[in-house]
C-alpha cells in the first residue's frame, strides 16, 4: 500500500516537473543581412530528476544540439552544432553551456540560414531529453529593397511640423539593421532605422531614400517631402506682427498717459501739503 502511494506520488510529481520544469526559451524572430553576424539568445531549464523503476535519477545534460528545419533535432538530422561532434561548421558558434544557456551565434550569414532553428538537450536519462519545437525564425536579408514608411503618405508638411520616417525591409520588422539615409542623393548623418525631423523648414524638403549600408541594391524608392514655407503664410505673419506691434504701442501710450496723470496729481498734492506744512511752520516760527 505504502509502495503504491509512493509510486502515485512520484508519478504526480513527474507530471508536475514535466509541465513546470522542462523548458527552452527562444528569442523573437531574428533578421540579419547576408554576410553579417547574428546572435540567438536562448535559455533552457532541464528537469531536476526523473523516476526510473521507482528510483529517482538525477538529470544531467550530456549533449546539446542546434539544427535547422527539423522538428526534433534527433537521430540522423544534420545539425549545425553538436557538442559531441568534432567537425562543427565554425560559422555556428555555441556560446552556451550544458547548464542553462543555449545561445547560438551565426557568422557570415548565408541564404541557407533562412530557416527555423531548434535546440535539443539530451540527458543521461532519455525521458529528460527535450526539444522545444517552436524554434527561432532567422531571416536573411540580401538584395531586398528597403521601404520608407511615414505617418503621412503625401509628404506635404507645413513649417514647424515634425515627421518620423521608418526604413525597414518588407521581409521582416527589424531594428538592428544598419541603414544609410539620403536626401537628394546626399548621405545624412543618421544611421538608425528611424529618423525624426522636427520643426520642419523649407530646407528639409527633398527626396529621401534609405538602404542597407554597403548594399546599393537595397536603396528604397524615394519619399518626396515638401515643406510649405508659404508666401501667403509669411505675409499673414507680417500682418499679424504689425497688428500686434500697433496694439503694444497703443497700450504703452495709454499706460504712459495714466502714469503721467497720476504723477501730476501726486505732485500737486505734495506741493499743496508741503506748502501747508511750510505755512504752518512759518506761522509757528514768526511770532
Ligand atoms: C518554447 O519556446 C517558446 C518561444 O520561446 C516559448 O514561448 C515556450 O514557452 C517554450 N515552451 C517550452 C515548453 O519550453
Ligand atoms: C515607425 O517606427 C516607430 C518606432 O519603431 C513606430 O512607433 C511607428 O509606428 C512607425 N511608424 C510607421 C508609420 O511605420
Ligand atoms: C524629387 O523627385 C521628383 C520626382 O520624383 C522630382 O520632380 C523633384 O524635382 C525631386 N526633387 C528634388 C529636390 O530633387
Amino acid at each position: 500500500m505504502a509502495v503504491w502511494d509512493k509510486k502515485i506520488l512520484w508519478a504526480v510529481m513527474l507530471v508536475l516537473t514535466d509541465a513546470l520544469g522542462q523548458r527552452v526559451n527562444y528569442p523573437d524572430p531574428v533578421c540579419g543581412v547576408k554576410g553579417s553576424t547574428v546572435t540567438l539568445p536562448c535559455s533552457f531549464t532541464p528537469l531536476k530528476s526523473v523516476v526510473v523503476n521507482g528510483r529517482e535519477v538525477l538529470i544531467e545534460i550530456i549533449r546539446v544540439v542546434w539544427c535547422k528545419n527539423h522538428e526534433l533535432c534527433v537521430f540522423t538530422t544534420p545539425s549545425v552544432y553538436d557538442s559531441e561532434s568534432n567537425n562543427n561548421d565554425p560559422r555556428y558558434r555555441y556560446l552556451g553551456d550544458k547548464k542553462g544557456d543555449c545561445t547560438l551565434q551565426i557568422s557570415d550569414l548565408q541564404e541557407e540560414d533562412n530557416a527555423n532553428f531548434r535546440f535539443r538537450m539530451e540527458a543521461n536519462e532519455p525521458r529528460a531529453s527535450f526539444t522545444n519545437r517552436s524554434g527561432v525564425r532567422v531571416t536573411v536579408v540580401d538584395g531586398a529593397q528597403m521601404e520608407i514608411r511615414s505617418s503621412r503618405h503625401d509628404g506635404e508638411f507645413k513649417r514647424g511640423e515634425s515627421v518620423t520616417l521608418n526604413c525597414s525591409s518588407p521581409m521582416c520588422t527589424i531594428h538592428q539593421l544598419e541603414v544609410t539615409w539620403f536626401r537628394d542623393g546626399f548621405a545624412l548623418s543618421e544611421s538608425g532605422p528611424t529618423v525624426h525631423l522636427r520643426y520642419l523648414t523649407a530646407k528639409d524638403s527633398g527626396n529621401y531614400s534609405c538602404g542597407l549600408k554597403k548594399n546599393e541594391r537595397t536603396l528604397s524608392v524615394p519619399y518626396s517631402l515638401h515643406v510649405e514655407e508659404g508666401g501667403g503664410g509669411s505675409l499673414h505673419l507680417i500682418v499679424r506682427l504689425m497688428v500686434g506691434g500697433l496694439l503694444v504701442l497703443f497700450a504703452v501710450i495709454v499706460v504712459v498717459c495714466v502714469i503721467k496723470r497720476t504723477a501730476k496729481k501726486v505732485e500737486d498734492s505734495v506741493i499743496y501739503s508741503s506748502g501747508a506744512i511750510y505755512s504752518t511752520g512759518l506761522r509757528q516760527t514768526t511770532p
